[in-house]
């Protein structure tokens, strides 16, 4: 179970007023449950992710994992999976690299991190693709590759920020459907963040809207 109390941020920039973001939101999300998030542009969903993840600080407020206060840990050490909008994969880097770089990172040999990669591109239907760089593939594998990368590490929350924004519709439909499916075996607690309300509803049991700070919940 995932677990947000009474988290807060407020976006201070140099030059300009200050913008409450986040007031106080407390959320839930089971293991095994896919919770849609949707919200105007600027709302802060990616904020919100961003502070799930440990990649932003919040102004108040803690994340809990199974009852375990995270709010203090690195982002490696916080069962995290995240994909972005934008892939964000490493360019320099072959598809068989970015998908062991999570393993890499927690401190497993580079041989053993490598082979778990090729089995998982292989179950992904990327076998072929392994030592390919990254810019060599379509919108649609690197997007396969970023939800490799995302659960090679088994974790325990995978935040996804509108992963299918930059593909064309048809892709979108396609993929949607596959990833559904792979988190589905996962037993993860899923964040979906997406601009798209029909794309929201087949993934999300639950749906929240993220306005002026609030999460309202849609359905
Ligand atoms: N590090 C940052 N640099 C610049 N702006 C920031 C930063 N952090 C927050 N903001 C501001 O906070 C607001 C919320 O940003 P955020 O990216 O969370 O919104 P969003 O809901 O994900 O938007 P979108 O749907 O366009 O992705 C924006 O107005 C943005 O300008
Ligand atoms: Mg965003």
């Amino acid at each position: 179970m995932l677990e947000l109390r009474a988290i807060s941020k407020t976006w201070k920039p140099l030059r300009s007023v200050s913008r409450i973001l986040l007031r106080g939101l407390d959320v839930q999300v089971a293991a095994g449950e896919t919770v849609a998030v949707l919200g105007p542009s600027g709302s802060g969903k990616s904020t919100l992710l961003k502070i799930i993840a440990g990649l932003e600080v919040p102004d108040a407020g803690q994340v809990f994992l199974d009852g375990k206060d995270i709010s203090a840990l690195p982002p490696h050490r916080r069962q995290c999976g995240l994909l972005f909008q934008d892939f964000a994969l490493f360019p320099h880097l072959s598809v068989q690299d970015n998908v062991a770089f999570g393993l890499v990172e927690q401190g497993q040999r580079r041989a053993v991190s490598r082979a778990q990669a090729v089995d998982m591109l292989q179950r992904f239907g990327l076998g072929p693709h392994t030592d390919a760089k990254v810019w060599q593939l379509s919108g649609g594998e690197q997007q396969r590759v970023a939800l490799a990368r995302a659960l090679i590490t088994a974790p325990r929350i995978l935040l996804l920020d509108e992963p299918f924004s930059a593909l064309d519709a048809a892709l979108r439909e396609t993929l949607r459907a596959e990833f559904q499916q792979r988190i589905a075996q996962t037993g993860m607690a899923v964040v979906w963040v997406t601009h798209d309300e029909a794309e929201a509803r087949s993934v999300g049991a639950r749906g929240l809207r993220l306005m002026e700070g609030a999460l309202q919940a849609l359905w």
